[in-house]
C-alpha cells in the first residue's frame, strides 16, 4: 500500500504536528509505504505566479509544468490513497494547502484533459482530516461543516477520487474534553484505507 499524505502546519508544537507524528506511527505499524510532502517544511510556493497562471488560465498546455509540480505528479501517481492534513483557518484549510490544489492541478491533468495522456489518475481514497477550534456541533449547527465538505470533497477531490470522506477533529480548544473521540477518528484511518483500497 502507497500512502500519500500532503501536510500543511507551520509549526511542530501544534495539535495538527501530533496527529500527523500519530498516523505515521499507525501507518508504519502496517508497514505501508509513507510518503509526506509537509509543505511548510519544503517551503512549497503556494502562489502562482503571472508565468504559470499564462499556462493554467489562459489554458497554454505549450508552456512548461513547474518542476516542483511535476514532482507532486509523480508522487499522486504511485499513491493507493492520499490524506489530507491541516488546521481549519477561516472555515478552509490554509492558503498553503489551497496553494497546492491551485499549482497541483494543472490544466491537463487534473481537469481539462480529454485528449491529455498527462491525466491525473483516479485515486482510489482521499481524506481530509482537519483540526478544529469549534466543537463539531457547532460546525454543524452553523452548516460550516457541510460547506467545508462540500468544497473539499465534491469539488477539490471531485471525481478525481473514487471514494472521499472527510474526519473533523473538532473542539480542540477543550482537548481534554475531545481526546477520546479524536483517537477513534484517528485510529480509524487505518480501517478506512484497508476496506477502500484493498
Ligand atoms: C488563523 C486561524 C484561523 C482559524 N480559523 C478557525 C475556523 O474558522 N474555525 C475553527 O473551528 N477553528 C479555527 N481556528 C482554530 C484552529 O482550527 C485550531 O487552532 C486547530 O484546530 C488546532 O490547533 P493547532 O494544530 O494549531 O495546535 C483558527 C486558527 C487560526 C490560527
Amino acid at each position: 500500500m502507497n500512502i500519500l499524505i500532503i501536510y500543511s502546519h507551520p509549526s511542530k508544537q501544534s495539535y495538527t504536528f501530533q496527529v500527523l507524528e500519530q498516523l505515521k506511527e499507525l501507518i508504519a505499524a502496517q508497514n505501508w509505504n509513507l510518503e509526506i510532502s509537509d509543505l511548510y517544511e519544503m517551503g512549497f510556493q503556494s502562489d502562482m505566479t503571472e508565468a504559470e497562471y499564462e499556462r493554467e488560465g489562459l489554458i497554454n498546455t505549450a508552456l512548461p509544468i513547474p518542476a516542483d509540480v511535476i514532482l507532486e505528479h509523480q508522487k499522486i501517481a504511485k499513491a493507493d490513497a492520499i490524506i489530507f492534513i491541516y488546521p481549519v483557518w477561516w472555515s478552509d484549510c490554509p492558503a498553503k494547502m489551497k496553494g497546492w490544489f491551485d499549482r497541483v492541478y494543472s490544466v491537463g491533468y487534473a481537469y481539462a484533459n480529454d485528449q491529455s495522456d498527462a491525466k491525473m489518475k483516479t485515486v482510489p481514497l482521499g481524506l481530509a482530516v482537519c483540526t478544529a477550534g469549534h466543537p463539531n456541533a457547532f460546525l454543524d449547527e452553523i452548516e460550516i461543516a457541510k460547506s467545508m465538505k462540500t468544497v473539499f470533497l465534491n469539488d477539490r477531490l471531485g471525481k478525481r477520487f473514487e471514494n472521499k470522506e472527510m474526519l473533523i477533529l473538532g473542539g480542540t480548544l477543550d482537548k481534554e474534553k475531545v481526546y477520546d473521540e479524536h483517537q477513534i477518528q484517528i485510529k480509524s484511518v487505518i480501517e478506512k484505507i484497508k476496506s477502500y483500497c484493498s
